[in-house]
């Protein structure tokens, strides 16, 4: 669809109520009146003149909205949004980039957006228009319910490349790793249950190395916010599922921890049902294999000493034990206990 920027019109209010009064928008946009009326978006369109209608360039049609806010020294925060009825086709991102170019045209030098660390949808729209992640501003916004929300920065200068922003840890082709028997996908707040019901098994939290927050409300936040930190390339958290059922399975995830070296880390869990299967040798190959094509030259992976399962796991998927490094991982009661080092290399996996 080809999207217009255009100055806001009286006629368009009925659709600016209908639209923001979606659930994407009252969570995201918590700033804005509820319930949102006819009245309230007359009222915007004097407010701010200088805000945009995004509409169908054919048709007219209202599709969102694009506005700005001036930061002084050239410098503005952008915000958008877009209506559910045209959502999912490209309509944010490519506002995002014309209203931007729009903007250094006029001369400002530093446009910065902020979102939620659970907004995926928005997070992806800024990478598409050329947005860099700079980091996470702490208390930055008010929620829904008052309490203030740690935000993600990001930012466009008026120098910056065209095109989306580089990305360390791209997609899954075709958004899923699969070899036909277990499928794996991106962790979603929807697997906040499955999730949390695994990962407080004394089992699987005994582990882990980050520990498992005792509280299912935390757990589905992180699985929120994995999208956050796979945009970042800082960790790519999927689900293991049946890959005819779709039963949940366990959960895998590459933890990037060494971008100067292009090496990865791996760790994976499964619920008692999906073991002895093969699954977690399953998952670990494809995540390995995908880790190679995407140009990492070393996937690493530790156990404790004792975890004789993980570490078949391991050579089933092809890693070789390196070594043991004393002391690398917590214990139980502050204790801490060696870490059975392996590896897989690029150059050996080809
Ligand atoms: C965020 C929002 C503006 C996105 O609008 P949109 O027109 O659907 O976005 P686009 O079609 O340009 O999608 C951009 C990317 O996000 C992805 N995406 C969009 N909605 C998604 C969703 N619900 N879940 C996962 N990905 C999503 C698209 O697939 C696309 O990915 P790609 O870059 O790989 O192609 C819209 O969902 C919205 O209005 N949300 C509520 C208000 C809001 O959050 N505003 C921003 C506040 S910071």
């Amino acid at each position: 669809m080809t999207v217009r920027l255009r100055p806001w019109r009286d006629d368009d209010a009925d659709a600016v109520a209908a639209a923001c009064g979606d659930p994407a928008i009252v969570r995201y946009l918590p700033f804005l009146p509820q319930p949102y009326t006819r009245d309230d978006a007359l009222e915007f369109f004097r407010r701010k003149p200088e805000d945009l209608a995004v509409t169908d360039a054919e048709t007219d049609r209202v599709l969102g909205a694009v506005g700005s806010t001036p930061r002084g020294d050239g410098i503005a925060e952008v915000g958008y949004w877009v209506a559910p009825w045209a959502r999912r086709q490209g309509v944010a991102s490519a506002a995002l980039e014309r209203f931007s170019a729009r903007l250094f045209e006029q001369g400002l030098r530093r446009l910065y957006l902020m979102t939620a660390l659970t907004n995926g949808a928005s997070q992806r729209v800024a990478v598409a228009g050329g947005y860099l992640r700079e980091g996470v501003a702490r208390g930055a916004a008010r929620d829904g319910d008052g309490t203030w929300q740690d935000m993600v920065v990001w930012a466009r200068t008026a120098g910056d490349p065209p095109g989306p922003s580089a990305r360390a840890l791209p997609d899954l082709p075709g958004g899923e790793l699969t070899d036909g028997v277990v499928a794996l996908r991106p962790l979603t707040e929807e697997d906040g249950p499955s999730t949390y019901e695994m990962r407080s098994r004394p089992d699987v939290s005994g582990r882990s190395v980050v520990g498992t927050p005792m509280d299912p409300a935390v757990v589905t936040r992180q699985c929120a916010e994995s999208v956050s930190k796979w945009l970042a390339g800082q960790r790519a958290e999927m689900t293991i599922r049946d890959a005819a059922d779709g039963t949940y399975l366990g959960e895998i995830a590459l933890f990037y921890f060494e971008p100067l070296l292009r090496e990865a880390m791996i760790g994976y869990s499964l619920t008692p049902e999906a073991r002895g299967k093969g699954c977690a040798s399953r998952a670990a190959r494809l995540v390995t294999a995908w880790g190679f094509e995407i140009g990492m030259a070393r996937m690493t992976a530790g156990t404790a000493p004792d975890n004789v399962a993980s570490q078949r796991v391991l050579e089933a998927a092809g890693y070789h034990r390196e070594g043991l490094q004393r002391s690398r991982l917590p214990g139980p009661d502050g204790t801490r206990i060696d870490n059975v080092q392996f590896a897989k290399l690029r150059l050996a996996a080809t």
